[in-house]
Order: structure tokens, then sequence, then C-alpha cells
């Protein structure tokens, strides 16, 4: 990967997100409110099934959890809900702002700034986990971001990411149709391979990838484009056995640890 005027592309990734709430396409409640957020959970755990089951929300009860990038903090909620001590940061100030509110509204604890994910202001092994699910693959340097996830984590904390599979049935699907995916626009958007991600996260220990997020329907794509994908596709895609189509997989979710020395 080419190295990047971090600076001012820090800006334009901020101001970007700033105008870009994630998923806003299929929200029906006003921005703000109880069900604006209840619209982005449902829609975000509908197209993400796989999420709940790799990763217990309710398992972290007094652990503090880090989130990177955690836009308008819905899987923070969900950490928050089941008894963990969380902190967003996100460069974009909107998406802190909707982090705050969501929490607010649910009557949920959390600490939330606006900061840089390359740069934390947290003291070396300052908390039992960070999580970073789509957010190495939009910030100028992954690598950095990945070295100050592993900094801040304590000895034998746990890292939760997610990134972009090049390799993906998306990806692919995208580049064959010529559309556009979602948020390509982007000042960055970068996919990874396997080996590529185990690259970005070599400083932790016992790192395992595990390909996710297969077809599900679209509620975005709608005439024939969309009647094909949702009924042809997607029926289709989801027949043949997962083991087979696991590595074309869309996510690749990371879990690592931070080794105890
Ligand atoms: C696609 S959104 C993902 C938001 C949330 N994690 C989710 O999964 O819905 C990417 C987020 O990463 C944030 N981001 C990108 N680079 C960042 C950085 N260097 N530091 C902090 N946040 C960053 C953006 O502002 C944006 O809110």
């Amino acid at each position: 990967m080419t190295k990047r005027d971090n600076t001012l592309l820090k800006e334009a990734i901020g101001q970007y997100w700033n105008e870009h709430i994630h998923d806003l396409e299929i929200v029906k409640h006003d921005i703000g409110t109880l069900g604006f957020f209840e619209d982005l959970d449902e829609y975000r755990f509908d197209k993400l099934r796989y999420l709940p089951e790799l990763v217990d929300f309710s398992s972290f009860k007094g652990k503090t959890v880090l989130e990177i990038g955690c836009g308008a903090g819905i899987d923070l909620a969900r950490f928050a809900a089941g008894g963990a001590i969380v902190t967003g940061i996100d460069l974009s100030q909107t998406a802190i702002d909707l982090a705050r509110k969501n929490f607010e509204l649910r009557g949920l604890k959390g600490t939330f700034v606006v900061a840089d994910g390359e740069a934390l202001e947290y003291a070396d092994g300052s908390f039992d986990v960070v999580y970073v699910h789509g957010v190495l693959q939009y910030t100028a340097d992954a690598r950095q971001m990945a070295r100050e996830a592993h900094r801040v984590l304590k000895p034998g904390g746990q890292f939760i990411g997610m990134v972009y599979n090049r390799q993906g049935w998306l990806n692919i699907m995208s580049k064959f149709f010529k559309v556009e995916l979602e948020h390509e626009d982007a000042p960055v958007l970068d996919k990874y391979t396997i080996g590529e991600f185990k690259t970005i996260l070599t400083d932790f220990d016992d790192v395992k990838i595990v390909p996710e997020r297969f077809p599900v329907k679209s509620r975005l794509q709608g005439g024939l484009k969309g009647l094909l994908f949702n009924t042809f596709f997607v029926g289709t895609f989801n027949l043949i056995p997962r083991p087979l189509v696991r590595r074309w997989g869309w996510h690749l979710m990371a879990f690592a640890n931070k080794a105890v020395r």
C-alpha cells in the first residue's frame, strides 16, 4: 500500500463521514430519534446475521471496551447493554453526536470522543477489548491503527476487527457488473486478502480470520437487477454448502489477542 499524506487525508475522511451516515438510506424515522437508531440496529443485524453469532456482545460484563470508528454506536450499545464499560471514538463529529444521542435515548452509559484511531490518547494497556468493525479499510494507514489498537490493549486483551475481502463475492460482483460498492466514493476504501489482513495484524498473537457476510436479500436494489439478485443469486448462492464458499465471504472478521509477556 502506498504511503499517503495522512493529515489532509484524515481531514477528508472525517468530513466524508460527517456527511455520510452509514446505512442512512434505509432509515424510516427522523435522524436522532429512538426509531432511527432502532432502524439502524434492525437493518444492520439483519444484514450481518453472522455478527451476534461470532461476537457475544453480552459476554463482556465489567470489561473495558474501546470501539475505534464507532459511527452511531450501534454495536457499542450492544456491548454497553451487556454491562461492558464502553468508550467510542470516531474522526467524525456527526458520528460521535449520534452515538451520544443513541446512548442517551437507550439509557446507556458510554464515553464518546472525536479522535483519530491512528493516534490514540490512551495509555498502553488501557482496555480489555478493542473493537474495530468496518474501519481499518476506511482509514489512511490501517497498519498504524492496528498498532495503536495493540498498544492500548491490556496484555491478554482481545482484538476484534473486520475489513472487506478483496476476493469476496461482493467485490467480484461489483467489478463484473460495474456496480459501485457502498462508500466507494469515500476518501479511502481498501480491500484485503486474508494474507494482507494478517500482515496488518502482525503485532497480535493467535490471529484467526473468519470470512463471513454471505448474500442476503437487498433492500437497496430495485427493478430487474434487484429481482435477479434477490431471487436468483441469493437463493442459488445460499444452496452451496458454506465450507465451499467461505473464502469468498465479503467480511473478513479477525479475532486476535495481545500476548501476556
Ligand atoms: C463504515 S463506518 C463504520 C461505522 C461502525 N463501525 C459500523 O460498523 O457501523 C466507518 C467509520 O470509521 C471512521 N473512521 C475512519 N477512519 C478513522 C480514524 N482514523 N479514526 C477514527 N475513526 C475513523 C469514520 O469516521 C466512520 O464513522
